[in-house]
């Protein structure tokens, strides 16, 4: 028998800290050694000379198979996963959303059965909590020692019956803070965004598409932001903001930050290399997403947190949704279904634009498209790390392949994309999960449902 089962050899390990040149031996799913391993020691053996090799990208927040806006997001727990490895994600995390009345732990099992025959890397849940009363209260405790330790509180969509008004959300921080959970939200401002939207759908058909981003000012994302940390400071509590899309919500956080708050933030690539000129062609509906894409100085203020450390995650709020399911908006803004493709593309997507064209170090770009949310999520080193007894969750990333976008390449079941015809230098090679090979040249050549659910740690920082 050989000393290991896969040996990724002489490329350049790039970790959150470290950039060095080494082989890496993987033995029964883990990383057993780095630094020099002669090629007859293992069954398997990758020349990953030239190339970069990262941990594995984890993306904290993808909806798969999500019942919404009237439809059900067309990449399901098995296509989606497989985009996931295309795209050189190993992780990713969904939500398991509480219906109004039953448990949160309901909602948890009945994800899981969806998920775990499905899956083709490993996944783990977040609890969207819906309904606060004594007996979520009491969950709370439970869901963390089960492997959940983040929570989701969206402060809009009233009609899905998923709001949590301020109420919730402070007792929600009380609570997670107890027992080293975090509350991640959905920031943006309700009431004044409902009366907003009302008063753009008298004028529908003059603004189209438009009308999406003209009905939500960034203020009301800002406002939404402010009031939360407000929340987190009184309580004590941990928060994270999902899918920040505005530089002011970028200053609200880093003054808090500044204050001592126990404040993160995420963004996704969506925010930071589109504007709002998108809502303006015919096929201005497809970009509709909540929130919304913003205007160029929010896309650089947002660069610039992600340098500076006001935003320490990149993730994608995957949510796909076809041609054929957003036509169903037929000139109506507020029927569009929300949500945008992207899991399969921010490894290379963030590579090109943040490490090419935005001054980020390899390193940071590490750390944010994987170390931070394994860490801020209670899954570091296992996930997140090249070190010896982490998962050998591992990138082979080519720095010099040059790609057009193309839906039609992609994994994905969506057929458009945002990124259509942009062009990348660098792309992920070799996906590797738990020591087994994934995929190939953007193919995936994995088993579906060998991911695992991932039992999570409590007391995520950074
Ligand atoms: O528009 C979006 N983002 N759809 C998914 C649900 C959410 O708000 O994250
Ligand atoms: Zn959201
Ligand atoms: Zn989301």
């Amino acid at each position: 028998m050989s000393e290991f089962d896969l040996l990724v050899k002489g490329g350049q390990i790039v970790t959150a800290t470290e950039t060095f040149v080494a082989d890496i031996g993987v033995k029964d799913e883990k990383i057993a050694k780095i630094g020099k391993i002669d090629a007859e020691s293992a069954d398997m053996f990758i020349d990953a000379e030239g190339r970069h090799v990262f941990p594995g990208g984890i993306d904290v927040h993808v909806h798969l198979q999500l019942p919404f806006s009237g439809t059900i997001s067309a990449d399901d727990f098995e296509n989606g996963t497989k985009a996931a490895a295309c795209g050189g994600v190993t992780t990713v995390l969904d939500f398991a959303i509480q219906t109004k009345g039953s448990s949160i732990m309901d909602a948890v099992k009945a994800r899981r059965a969806e998920a775990d025959p499905k899956v083709c890397i490993d996944y783990g849940l977040h609890a969207a909590i819906t309904d606060w009363n004594d007996r979520t209260q009491a969950e709370i405790k439970k869901v963390i020692e089960y492997g959940i330790p983040t929570f989701k509180m969206f402060m809009i969509y009233r009609n899905e019956g998923w709001m949590a008004d301020d109420g919730m959300l402070f007792q929600a921080l009380e609570e997670t803070a107890k027992h080293g959970g975090h509350i991640g939200v959905h920031a943006e401002s309700a009431f004044v965004l409902d009366m907003l939207i009302e008063r753009y759908a008298k004028e529908k058909d003059k603004w189209g598409a438009y009308a999406h981003t003209l009905s939500r000012p960034c203020f009301t994302e800002e406002e939404a932001i402010i009031r939360a940390i407000k929340w987190a400071e009184v309580t004590g509590g941990q928060l994270y903001i999902v899918h920040m899309s505005t530089g002011e919500g970028a200053d609200a956080v880093h003054a808090a930050k500044e204050r001592g708050v126990k404040v993160y933030a995420e963004t996704c690539p969506q925010y930071l290399l589109l504007d709002d000129e998108v809502f303006k062609g015919k096929n201005g509906h497809l970009y509709a997403t909540c929130p919304q894409i913003k205007k160029p100085h929010d896309n650089e203020r947002l660069w610039k947190g992600l340098q500076e450390g006001d935003v320490e995650v990149i993730a994608t709020d995957t949510c796909t949704f076809t041609t054929e399911q957003k036509a169903a908006w037929n000139g109506d803004f507020r029927k569009i279904p929300f949500g945008l493709p992207g899991v399969e593309t921010m490894v290379p997507l963030m590579y090109t634009e943040g490490v090419g064209n935005h001054g980020l170090s390899l390193n940071r770009f590490v750390a944010l498209v994987s170390t931070n949310p394994a860490k801020l999520f209670g899954m570091y080193p296992k996930k997140g790390a090249i070190q010896v007894g982490s998962d050998a969750d591992i990138l082979v990333f080519d720095p010099e392949r040059k790609v057009t976008l193309h839906w039609e390449d992609l994994q994905t079941n969506c057929d458009w994309s945002p990124f259509e015809g942009w062009q990348l230098t660098g792309y992920p090679e070799v996906t590797i999960s738990r020591g087994k090979v994934v995929a190939k040249d953007g193919k995936f050549v994995g088993e579906v449902g060998r991911g695992k659910f991932i039992a999570r740690k409590s007391h995520g920082r950074l």
